[in-house]
């Protein structure tokens, strides 16, 4: 496929695309910018939030030419539906020592809040030397917990979206580009 019959084709699951391909690696390689001012050239600790975060933890740290060591949590909040269901479940923990080490989180959406805020209360008890948080998506509208984000990729508005890394229901996160998937796309899989 040539690439531009590539860019105008849409994923027939998508109601709208949000962000190209093209624009998210731009952003990427801004927020890869903000975070170089941040740290200088000192070394720091990526704690990606797994699975959502995998593309743009990948694509953010090649950008970063410091001395980088990472570390995956694993948790759950979302099952196969579109909404959060409770309290979201540390199903992988770290094992990285991360005591006086300069941590920053990342995650794929800070939705709620409420996986951003349990998983920087765990690691603020493991006393790290500094603690930020670097989000590609902030669904500011569906906030319910007081927590923000040091460092955002894109603003967005309040629906449910896929590609990049996000997905429905562990489909969806090898799309390049970050869409709003179609209601009648956002049933629970039989
Ligand atoms: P929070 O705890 O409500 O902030 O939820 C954060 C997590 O929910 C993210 O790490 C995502 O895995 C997931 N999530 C929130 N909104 C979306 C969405 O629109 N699409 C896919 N996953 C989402
Ligand atoms: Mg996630």
């Amino acid at each position: 496929m040539s690439p531009a019959k590539k860019s105008a084709t849409i994923h027939p699951d998508l109601a709208e695309v949000l962000f190209t391909e093209g624009q998210i690696r731009t952003r990427v390689r801004s927020l890869a910018a903000e975070i170089k001012k941040v740290y200088g050239n000192r070394e720091f600790t990526i704690v990606s939030l797994i699975n959502g975060a995998v593309m743009f933890t990948a694509d953010l740290m090649r950008e970063i030419d410091n001395p980088i060591r990472l570390e995956c949590i694993r948790v759950s909040s979302y099952g196969a539906g579109t909404t959060s269901y409770g309290t979201p479940q540390i199903i992988y923990s770290l094992t990285l020592d991360i005591m006086h080490r300069d941590v920053l989180l990342i995650d794929d959406i800070l939705d709620t809040g409420k996986t951003l805020k349990l998983v920087s209360g765990l690691i603020r008890k493991l006393e790290p030397s500094s603690l930020r948080a670097c989000v590609l998506l902030d669904k500011k509208a569906r906030r319910e917990v007081d927590v923000e984000a040091d460092i955002v990729g894109f603003g967005i508005p309040d629906k449910f979206v896929v590609g990049y890394g996000l997905d429905f229901a562990e489909r969806y996160r090898n799309l390049p580009c970050i869409g709003v998937l179609k209601p009648e796309c956002q049933k629970p899989p039989a």
